[in-house]
């Protein structure tokens, strides 16, 4: 056995990130050990991925799953751990070289403060988790000296061109495709559906980031996860709509230099590139074809019909709890909104509603987070009852 081969846990394994994760590790069997795997409640590919990568443990969040998980891995030794503290023990395993925090929402911020906590290298896929508990998460990882390399295909593209110094950089572009509703009038979001917003052009995604990125949330959110993660003033974080998606981010010096990081769209290299740092591994598909015409085509995005990307960027002007509410009252509306209970154009009126309606309070622990956030859910759901701001 090849003792150098990295060890990951990843939290979050039967996702759309997760999963292309173990495609990676099955590429390079040589270089990466799966030693814990960690999901909510799909426990057939859960079983199947225990069974194809063995790792030491598994864990379901779901504990009502716990009993088919048990059943499902019977005969092998593979340890069945449950719950939110299973979930932590695989994010915290003591021979984890790296962890990869791909879990959806707010639900991953615990096992990501557990790895910051463990002092691991996180790769962090998990954009939530920094937009609601951003200081929280940067303060732990650096008293526990813990290390956070971006997954995010913007933030891997930023990762890339600082190339580990923040120094003469005037500012980071992150670029947005657009998502599906780019070309289509205004006043006709108020009628998409969900099955239409579910229609990424470039990128396939789990559901929430999918809706994130028709609303132009995601943007808003990768600002306050760049925020944090590069640690930049506000000012200094622009986005532009790139419906390509070959340029994932550029960063400008002060001197005028603008250096970018382009590629196909395809998850599996940030990803990979999060695994191997500061090494590259060969990824043989997906290369730009320079001999084919092309265009690159670059544009400012049009806030008064995406009004997320205002709304974003006012919380992590304001500051304290106003990140944490728009994660939250955004994560309750999108459900919503995939349950047909409201309107398109319900979300960032549900999210805008929530962030001046509850604002002001503390939001340092994870404990108060978790209270800001239960909050903003419950501003969300009790406005939707109403139908005030749902349609
Ligand atoms: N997909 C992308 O291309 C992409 C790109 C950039 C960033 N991201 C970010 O990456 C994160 C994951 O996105 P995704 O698209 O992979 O989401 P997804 O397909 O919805 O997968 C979410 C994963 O999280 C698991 N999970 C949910 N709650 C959990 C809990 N409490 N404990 C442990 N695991 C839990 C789910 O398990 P079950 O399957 O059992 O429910 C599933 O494995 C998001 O923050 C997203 O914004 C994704």
């Amino acid at each position: 056995m090849n003792t150098d081969r990295r060890r990951i846990s990843i939290v979050g394994a039967t996702g759309s990130i997760g999963t292309q994760c173990l495609d990676i590790v099955q590429k390079h069997t040589d270089k990466l050990r799966v030693l814990a795997l960690a999901a909510n409640r799909n426990v057939d590919l859960l079983i199947r991925q225990a069974r194809m990568f063995d790792p030491d443990v598994v864990a379901i969040a779901d504990r009502s799953c716990t009993q088919a998980l048990r059943s499902g891995l019977e005969g092998t030794d593979i340890r069945v751990l449950e719950g939110g503290e299973g979930v932590c023990a695989c994010s915290t395993h003591p021979e984890a070289d790296i962890v990869l925090g791909a879990a959806s929402g707010i639900a991953g911020l615990k096992s990501v403060l557990a790895a910051l906590e463990a002092g691991k290298v996180l790769a962090l896929a998990n954009k939530e988790t920094l937009v609601a508990a951003g200081d929280l998460a940067m303060r732990t990882a650096r008293l526990h000296k813990a290390r956070i390399i971006p997954v995010d295909s913007e933030h891997a593209g930023v990762f890339q061109c600082l190339e580990d110094s923040t120094r003469y950089v005037e500012k980071v572009i992150l670029t947005a495709s657009g998502g599906p509703f780019r070309n289509i009038d205004r006043t006709a979001l108020d009628s998409v559906t969900p099955q239409q917003a579910l229609k990424h052009p470039n990128w396939s995604m789990g559901a929430k980031v999918t809706i994130d990125s028709a609303t132009m949330m995601n943007k808003g959110l990768e600002v306050i996860e760049a925020y944090w993660l590069f640690g930049l003033r506000e000012d200094q974080i622009e986005m532009v709509v790139h419906p390509q998606s070959i340029v994932h981010a550029m960063v400008l010096f002060e001197d005028g230099s603008l250096k970018a990081q382009l590629s196909l769209p395809d998850m599996r290299l940030p990803i990979q590139y999060a695994l191997s740092y500061p090494d590259r591994w060969p990824l043989p598909e997906g290369r730009v074809d320079w001999a084919r015409p092309q265009s690159l085509t670059f544009a400012p995005p049009d806030l008064e019909k995406f009004p997320c990307l205002r709304l974003a960027r006012e919380a992590l002007a304001a500051g304290g709890s106003a990140p944490a509410i728009l994660n939250a009252a955004n994560e309750a509306a999108v459900d919503l909104f995939l349950k047909e209970r409201i309107g398109f154009m319900g979300i960032p009126r549900m999210v805008e509603g929530a962030l001046g309606k509850l604002s002001g309070s503390s939001c340092n622990t994870y404990e108060e987070i978790l209270q800001v956030d239960q909050s903003a859910r419950h501003y969300v759901h009790e406005a939707s009852k109403r139908n005030t701001l749902a349609l």
